[in-house]
């Protein structure tokens, strides 16, 4: 018999499990074994596995209509488009397969926008460091962490980055060069860091000020993670594009650029394009999710069960103040450091075998959680419950 493993490439730090199966918040392995989801497909199965919604929508749309590429138009997609634009009050939508590829179009846009203006000399891509967006030529030189780009020299240039949540930094670092900023509202993949407001506000304000454009890269905070459907409202505060991924059609691929009417036509006929983007299938699934979402008041259950886990972070933190830090997140996207020498991966590596609830380490030594949406109350003690017994056993 042909292993697993045999054939794959091996740029994965695979667990040692094979699902084969799940339904809400559980994923069942090839052995049988039940286990509770609780980082969700890296943030993607907000619905958790399985929701029969999302599961009639596609088979329903694979019995209609599966492709006919962008030289055409169809039903999910303009739909899909036009419910996002109502939901988050911008103007235009560009599918794609990815987030990283929902990023290499906010980058394009951004650089187009100012061409085609004659703004020349206008074509900086500003980011943070410690930011996370994808790995991508474009999206890898956005993503300014070292770790990232080793081996892959040379990256395109005119990228720049700036210290996350340090103002003073900012204000020297946006200037009539730069074509956008993008930042991550909440940096997941760092280990999960909040932005402060008040850095997202100058953020908006300074790009205002100098002309640049403001992408808010939501491929983990977006569909609901933060407790409203975009990390944006809940900040209160409204860049000019929204890259979107993940949790969008639950699951199956797709991504996303939300635009305003401003700097939409930037990008125009032939500037941009994809084979599968926004293909009937995951346009339908993401119809679904929206659907379920409204139906199940989800924006209230975020923030009642986000309560119970951080309340419950804290205890931890404070129960083993060797072991854990101080919890950060928002809404279903925590964060729980563990402080050396004890090591996340090891922690990670013990609830998953033990006691069969998945979590995944980010950033420097960061236990992250991003359960489905739909996750109890229940389920939540329960992980808090592992992360308790893995300390006492390991
Ligand atoms: C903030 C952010 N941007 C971009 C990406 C890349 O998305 P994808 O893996 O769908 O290409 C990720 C993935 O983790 C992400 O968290």
């Amino acid at each position: 018999m042909i292993a697993l493993e045999d054939h794959l490439l091996q740029n994965y730090r695979r667990a040692p499990v094979t699902f084969v199966a799940g339904s809400g918040c559980e994923l069942y392995d090839s052995e049988g074994n039940a286990y509770l989801d609780m980082i969700g497909g890296i943030a993607s199965c907000a619905l958790g596995h399985a929701h029969p919604a999302i599961a009639q929508a596609v088979a329903h749309q694979a019995q209609t209509l599966v492709h006919c590429s962008n030289l055409f138009g169809h039903e999910p997609a303009s739909t899909l488009a036009a419910e996002l634009a109502r939901r988050s009050g911008f103007d235009r939508v560009f599918f794609c397969n990815s987030g990283t590829e929902a990023n290499e179009a906010a980058i394009k846009l951004a650089r187009k926008y100012a061409f085609r203006k004659r703004d020349t000399q206008r074509t900086t891509i500003l980011s943070c460091t410690g930011g996370f967006h994808g790995r991508t030529m474009g999206a890898l030189a956005a993503t300014a962490n070292p770790a990232y780009h080793e081996g892959f020299a040379p990256l395109p240039g005119g990228f720049a980055a700036t210290p996350f949540n340090d103002i003073e930094a900012l204000q020297d670092a946006i200037d009539e060069r730069v074509a956008a900023f993008i930042v991550e509202p909440v940096q997941g993949e760092n280990g999960v860091i909040c932005a402060d407001p008040a850095f997202l506000r100058a953020a908006r304000e300074l790009c205002n000020k100098h002309g640049a454009l403001l992408i808010f890269d939501e491929v983990q905070t977006g569909m609901g993670r933060t407790g409203p459907l975009f990390a944006f409202q809940h900040y209160g505060i409204k860049p000019d594009a929204v890259t979107l991924a993940k949790a969008l059609a639950n699951g199956l691929p797709i991504g996303a650029m939300l635009v305003s009417e401003t700097c939409a036509g930037g990008l125009q006929p032939g500037d941009h394009g994809s084979t599968f983007g926004g293909s009937p299938v995951p346009c339908a699934a993401a119809l679904a999710h929206l659907d379920v979402r409204d139906d199940l008041d989800l924006e209230q259950h975020v923030a009642q069960v986000s309560e119970r886990l951080f309340a419950g972070l804290r205890t931890l933190a404070s129960g083993f103040p060797n072991v854990y830090g101080e919890p950060r997140g928002i809404g279903l996207l925590a964060g729980l450091p563990v402080k050396a020498p004890h090591d996340a991966a090891q922690i990670v590596d013990h609830v998953r075998s033990v006691f069969r609830v998945l979590v995944n380490k980010a950033g420097n030594n960061t236990i992250r959680l991003a359960p489905p949406l739909i996750v109890t109350a229940d389920e939540i003690d329960r992980t808090l419950q592992a992360l308790t017994n893995a300390i006492e056993t390991l």
